[in-house]
């Protein structure tokens, strides 16, 4: 098992990754503070791990809450649910919250445990690759509005962070992949050798061996840890996390939300703002095409869909939260393994990225 810190002073964490991580208490025990557990997961992940983890916590009271399965149900009426519950079942400021499932769970249970009286103890075990590396860590919480998504929320820190590999071995493939895509992020973002690492190792990856996946979720983790320790409300850095998000989040918007998985659209969106990149002359062709091929190994798209217009792509991406004063703001390599939010890139690069010449 591999054990890293979130250092935030008094609510630093630990994040525990490694196989079998469900079935030990004795990593769970010492961040409940009460005598209460309830545990939030939802239909799809409830029959495959609930149990196990109730087992975990027979000296406790512990109640579990199955949601219903999917991004449709990441909403108020969801989280009233749960408020609603807690209450009926007089959960008090000391019951300690657990997320067991992806990053929608994670985000949903996250805020329920940000505002519940004001906010109570709140632990992730997160069952995706995707949640694993990049939603369960960082204290980003949220639920979607119908005029947005992600926008009722709060940056509210877990207790610890509980990532046992061996869950992945039900994900769907493409599950896998699109939590692949952000493993590769973080090599484009700021570790070259790491990216190397991803593409020598992606048929383990992707066979979801259990020590080449702690490695995976260890260096990606702590990247992560680092952005967030340095920037946890993104005033600054913490938005390089969004290396291929703005070309992504176009493409989810005009898709509609399902139709591509987010890491399948963050996929296509990193390949985007590589060949900005090579574009506006900062990266070599050599780099643009190993890129490439690490994100196509991973079996996740390397262009947009072909009804994505340069004009749909720029109507969404007006509305990404990176806009400032109207300027656009992109996440863009400077290097492989060196991004940069700025403003300050050629409009030439972008209409030819956009137009795919
Ligand atoms: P998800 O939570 O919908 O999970 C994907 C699917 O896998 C679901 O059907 C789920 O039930 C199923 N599943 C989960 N674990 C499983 C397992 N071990 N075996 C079999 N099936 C399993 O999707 P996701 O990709 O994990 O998370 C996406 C969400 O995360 C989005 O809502 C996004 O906004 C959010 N997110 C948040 C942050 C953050 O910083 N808070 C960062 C990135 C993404
Ligand atoms: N997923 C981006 C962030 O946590 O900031």
């Amino acid at each position: 098992m591999k054990t890293l810190e979130v250092d935030l002073g008094h609510r630093s964490y630990p994040i525990h990754i490694g196989s079998q991580l469900l079935s030990n208490s004795d990593l769970l025990k010492p961040h409940i503070q009460g005598k209460s557990v309830v545990i939030v997961t939802n239909e799809t992940v409830a029959p495959l791990y609930l149990g196990t983890l109730k087992t975990q916590l027979s000296n406790y009271r512990c109640d579990s809450i199955v949601l219903k399965d999917g991004e449709a149900h990441k909403n108020l009426e969801t989280l009233n649910t749960i408020y609603t519950r807690l209450l009926e079942q007089r959960y008090d400021r000391k019951t300690t919250l657990i997320a067991l499932g992806g990053g929608v769970v994670g985000d949903i249970a996250g805020y329920a445990a940000a505002s519940y009286q004001r906010g109570i103890p709140f632990i992730q075990i997160p069952t995706t690759l995707l949640a694993q590396v990049d939603s369960s860590v960082g204290g980003k919480t949220a639920v979607n509005h119908p005029l947005g998504k992600n926008m009722i929320g709060a940056f509210y820190q877990p207790q610890c962070v509980l990532a046992d590999t061996e869950v992945l071995k039900t994900l769907p493939p493409r599950e896998l992949a699109a939590g692949l895509a952000e493993v590769i992020k973080y090599g484009l973002l700021g570790d070259r050798e790491f990216l190397l690492w991803v593409k020598d190792n992606m048929d383990a990856l992707k066979d979801c061996d259990n020590a080449t996946l702690t490695t995976a979720i260890e260096r990606s983790c702590q990247m992560k840890a680092e952005i967030v320790a340095a920037d946890e409300r993104e005033g600054g850095q913490r938005a390089l996390l969004n290396l291929g998000h703005t070309f992504g989040h176009a493409i989810e918007t005009e898709m509609g939300y399902g139709e591509w998985l987010h890491g399948e659209a963050v996929g296509a969106g990193m390949v985007m703002a590589a060949e900005m990149s090579r574009a506006c002359g900062w990266i070599k062709q050599e780099d643009l095409d190993l890129a490439k091929e690490v994100i196509a190994a991973a079996d996740l798209p390397t262009q947009p869909p072909s009804k994505m217009t340069p004009d749909t792509f720029l109507q969404h991406m007006a509305r990404d939260k990176k806009v400032i004063d109207g300027s656009l703001r992109l996440v863009l390599l400077k290097a492989l393994g060196h991004a940069v939010v700025t403003a300050d890139f050629d409009q030439a690069a972008l209409m030819a990225t956009l137009e795919r010449e």
